[in-house]
């Protein structure tokens, strides 16, 4: 059971911009207190100081680190333990995103990619699972993205790496189904955040462009959506056609117009 003198908070993974600040900021006007953990970037604590000065009576804090260095994972943990800060959300949204041909980039990306993308959610939903069973009520929200539903030339690893984190929010959520814990995955298609992502939905061309959705419109139906309790998150009414489209087109024809697509934004 939960420590009496603990203060609740949920702690939100690449919280100091895009959609990750986006949750960040819908869960602090439901009234949650909030942990942010990103990059040691000034970002992050300008994030955090807005959200203190915008809502004085609740609680914040941040902690800069690299998500994929060896045991950062730890030190997060530590680090709650350390301020006796209690868990009761545990939002996984930090990733790294990119297109282009694959020998385009040096295997170091590949290997930073998927610690961020995968080891490091799986080592934090590890590590934080005993600390949100002190709850009645916890959850675990995993960032995934459209791309989980498809394989996609020019971005292969990265559609990989979340048709992972799919695949283990939906295992792991039947395992859990007993427990207090709800896990809910979200996958959305495009979100207009960092100046990277808008560049490549420019390039991908006018749908694009015209479906992109807004970090806030996102983050405020996905934590409605996960409160309550549903399994898999798709926002907006584009990424819904994505994945009946998925579903319908056969794989050859589907590879090859995604191909097409992504090697429009390859860079
Ligand atoms: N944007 C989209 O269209 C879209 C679509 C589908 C899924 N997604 C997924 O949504 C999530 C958020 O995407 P976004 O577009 O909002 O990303 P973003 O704007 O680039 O923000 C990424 C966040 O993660 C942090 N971060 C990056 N590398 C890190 C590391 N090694 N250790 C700790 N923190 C790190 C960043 O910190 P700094 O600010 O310090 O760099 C930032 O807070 C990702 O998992 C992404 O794959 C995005």
């Amino acid at each position: 059971m939960k420590h009496k003198t603990q203060t609740t908070f949920t702690l939100i993974t690449g919280a100091s911009q895009g959609i990750g600040k986006a949750l960040a900021e819908n869960c602090a006007a439901r009234g949650q207190n909030v942990l942010l953990v990103a990059l040691p970037e000034p970002m992050l604590a300008e994030t955090t100081q807005a959200l203190k000065k915008q809502y004085p009576h609740q609680q914040f804090d941040c902690l800069g680190i690299d998500l994929t260095d060896k045991n950062a994972s730890q030190v997060v943990l530590g680090w709650c333990n350390k301020n006796n800060y209690g868990i009761d959300t545990l939002v996984n949204n930090a990733g790294l995103g990119n297109s282009g041909p694959f020998m385009s980039r040096d295997a170091a990306f590949y290997y930073t990619q998927m610690q961020l993308n995968m080891v490091s959610v799986v080592m934090l939903t590890h590590l934080f699972i005993p600390l949100l069973e002190q709850h009645t009520k916890a959850n675990i929200l995993n960032v995934a993205s459209m791309a989980a539903y498809y394989d996609i030339p020019f971005k292969g690893i990265y559609s990989a790496s979340k048709r992972f984190i799919y695949s283990f929010s939906r295992s792991l959520r039947k395992e859990l189904e007993h427990s207090n814990i709800n896990v809910t995955v979200l996958c959305p298609a495009m979100v207009s955040t960092n100046a990277d992502v808008l560049l490549r939905n420019k390039e991908m061309g006018l749908a694009s462009q015209i479906t992109q959705q807004s970090p806030e419109a996102v983050a405020d139906y996905t934590i409605t959506r996960m409160l309550k309790g549903k399994a898999v998150v798709i926002p907006g009414v584009f990424p819904k056609i994505y994945k009946v489209f998925g579903g319908i087109v056969p794989y050859p024809m589907k590879l090859s117009l995604l191909a097409r697509a992504f090697i429009r934004q390859s860079r």
